[in-house]
């Protein structure tokens, strides 16, 4: 196998869902980062970056923004774009409308206007849930559903977790048929 390192930050030690599998495949090549904004990271890549051979291919995966900023030091370092290289998650960008959900524990119903996403509607009243990536691709914002049918948008679930429609993503999946009861 050709030699690599895996650089993986996340915001805090609770959203490192990937840590323990990738410290048992390869635990001598993997450096982590607990990084709020991405300088921890960056800081930690452009050392890297500097002194790899020539041939060393640089891949990233994540949020886009973070995709970006790697991807902007690497090519501000000289890396040519024949050796970068990233995955995007092609997510739904399905037209938004708006939706109301309903919150087990209190019966309040908040409604989500097309400009804002079931997560951003969740904080601005002041419910806090889990998040990561905020683009449907990590899972850490998974909330169950209790009632209704999500119009999943998200890459994490599975098909067989879609179709059992007990959990979504809020922020990206929106309501395909209400009401939509959450369990918070
Ligand atoms: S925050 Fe990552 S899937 Fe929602």
């Amino acid at each position: 196998m050709s030699p690599f390192e895996l650089h993986y930050a996340f915001r805090a030690p609770e959203h490192a869902a990937l840590l323990d599998d990738l410290t048992t495949v390869c635990p001598d090549a993997v450096r982590t980062y607990v990084d709020e904004d991405g300088s921890a990271l960056l800081a930690g890549l452009r050392e890297r970056l500097t002194d790899q051979p020539l041939g060393t291919h640089l891949s990233v995966c994540g949020p886009a923004p973070m995709m970006d900023a790697v991807l902007g030091l690497a090519r501000t370092l000289g890396w040519p774009e024949s050796r970068l290289h990233l995955e995007r998650f092609a997510l739904d960008e399905a037209p938004r409308r708006p939706f109301s959900v309903r919150l087990k524990s209190t019966d309040e119903v908040i409604d989500v206007p097309e400009e804002l996403t079931l997560l951003e509607a969740l904080e601005d009243r002041g419910i806090e849930v889990p998040y990561l990536c905020r683009q449907g691709v990590c899972g850490e914002c998974r909330t169950p559903v209790v009632d209704g049918t999500p119009d999943h948008r998200d890459v994490f679930l599975t098909a067989d977790e879609r179709a059992a429609g007990d959990a979504l993503m809020p922020c990206v999946s929106r309501c395909a048929r209400g009401p939509l009861v959450l369990d918070l």
